[in-house]
């Protein structure tokens, strides 16, 4: 069996299974990078990150982006600590660049209600950016009223509960460097 350098995490055993290993990850990121750099060619790229679950894809994407760019971070919360959206996002911290006129790309980490991203979009609209687009690493399979596009997604998923790769259940979690589904008896 390959080696498996998150089995020496301690909460590792909270998971139930792997969705997508770290080597799968950072295929999918540089992947995603190669295309973000082709499409923004020329252009003021500013990446917008929302904190603080995104932070890790973030840090990863950015580095597999090879065009000149900036970044920015929006502090938006809406899990109060459970496993489902309360529905009511809190903006915790605006962003200080000025996006007017500049190609936003907004990184996420993953897409579930769609709540925080419908917020969060309206902020930055306001601000009248020369494009606005998504990138979510995850994207749950699920209905929902968000019906923006998102141009780049990293990989569907289902619809379950999943942690690691920033990803956090109460703020733990986030250290895991692959994405797994959290065992159902860790929350109930
Ligand atoms: P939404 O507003 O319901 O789309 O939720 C978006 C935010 O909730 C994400 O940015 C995450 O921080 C968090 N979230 C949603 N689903 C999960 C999950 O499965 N695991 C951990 N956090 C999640
Ligand atoms: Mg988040």
């Amino acid at each position: 069996m390959q080696h498996n350098p998150d089995a020496s995490n301690e909460l590792f055993g909270d998971l139930s299974h792997i969705l997508f290993t770290r080597e799968q990850i950072a295929d999918r990121v540089a992947r995603l990078g190669r295309q973000i750099s082709e499409d923004y060619a020329g252009q003021q790229l500013v990446l917008i990150n929302i904190l603080k679950g995104g932070i890790v894809f973030l840090a990863d994407l950015m580095r597999s982006i090879t065009i000149p760019h900036s970044f920015d971070v929006i502090g938006a919360s809406s899990y109060r600590g459970g496993t489902s959206t309360t529905g009511k996002v809190i903006i915790t911290k605006d962003v200080e660049l000025d996006l007017r006129g500049r190609n936003i790309l907004l990184v996420e980490d993953i897409l579930d209600t769609g709540h925080t991203l419908s917020v969060v979009c309206e902020l930055l609209k306001i601000q009248e950016p020369a494009s606005f687009e998504i990138c979510c690493l995850l994207n749950k399979k699920r209905p929902r009223n968000f019906k923006t596009p998102i141009k780049y997604v990293g990989f569907d998923i289902p619809d379950e509960f999943v942690v690691g790769y920033g990803l956090d259940y109460r703020e733990r979690y986030r250290n895991i460097g692959c994405v797994g589904v959290l065992k159902p008896e860790v929350y109930q």
